[in-house]
């Protein structure tokens, strides 16, 4: 049974809540900036693509079984941009308001767009560098495209992205609700049923 892993990502976002998603575990979590990992290139062109590339790259430097997180955000009126793109979709470097800005103007140069949007989460646990049967589970979280941001709680597209069923965004809701409902949540709990049958 594993007792430590790496957690191979440098965005604070994500390694809070993936944190928070894997504190009741008996499994000690450490994030790669422990062990100076540098960000890997994500040269993938699919969310599994580039989770397996992080994954393996943390286990090669840390010698310990790496999990890993590609996400991003689909939107239909945008042909499902920016997807694998989502955390340099202002240019590489952009901030989280950067790139939130560009989706609401890319969204506003449309005539009255289609709203409706999706999160995707890859989450990919490696063994060891080499593993040829990593662990792979896919979250999906439906919602629409707002134009004006609301919310300060998560982080990314968050305070853009509407729930109906919820009447408010993703940054509107409390971490522990977020949780629960998000692609990060779902596919974190799907690859912990596996875990625990392996
Ligand atoms: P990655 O680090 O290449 O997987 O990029 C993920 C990017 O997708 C983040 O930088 C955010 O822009 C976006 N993203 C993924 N998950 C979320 C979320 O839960 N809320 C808001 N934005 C997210």
């Amino acid at each position: 049974m594993i007792k430590k892993i790496v957690l191979a990502s440098n965005n604070p976002g994500k390694v809070r809540e993936i944190g928070q998603l894997l504190a009741d575990l008996d499994i000690e979590v450490v994030p790669q900036s422990d062990y100076n990992i540098p960000e890997v290139e994500e040269t993938g062109l699919t969310f599994v693509e580039n989770a397996i590339l992080k994954a393996r790259h943390a286990a090669e430097y840390s010698k310990l079984p790496a999990l890993a997180d590609d996400s991003g955000i689909e939107v239909d009126a945008l042909m499902g941009a920016p997807g694998i793109y989502s955390a340099r979709f202002a240019g590489v470097g952009a901030t989280d308001t950067e790139n939130l800005q560009k989706l609401i103007s890319d969204l506003q140069a449309l005539n009255e767009p289609t709203r409706t949007a999706r999160f995707q989460c890859l989450m990919v646990l490696m063994a060891h560098p080499s593993d040829p049967t990593p662990l792979i589970c896919q979250g999906t979280w439906e919602g629409e495209i707002i134009d004006t941001p609301k919310g300060d709680n998560g982080f990314g597209y968050d305070p853009v992205f509407y729930l109906p069923e919820q009447q408010c965004t993703s940054a509107e809701l409390p971490a522990d609700k977020k949780n629960a409902l998000s692609h990060r949540g779902k596919a974190l709990s799907c690859l912990l049923k596996k875990l625990s049958n392996k």
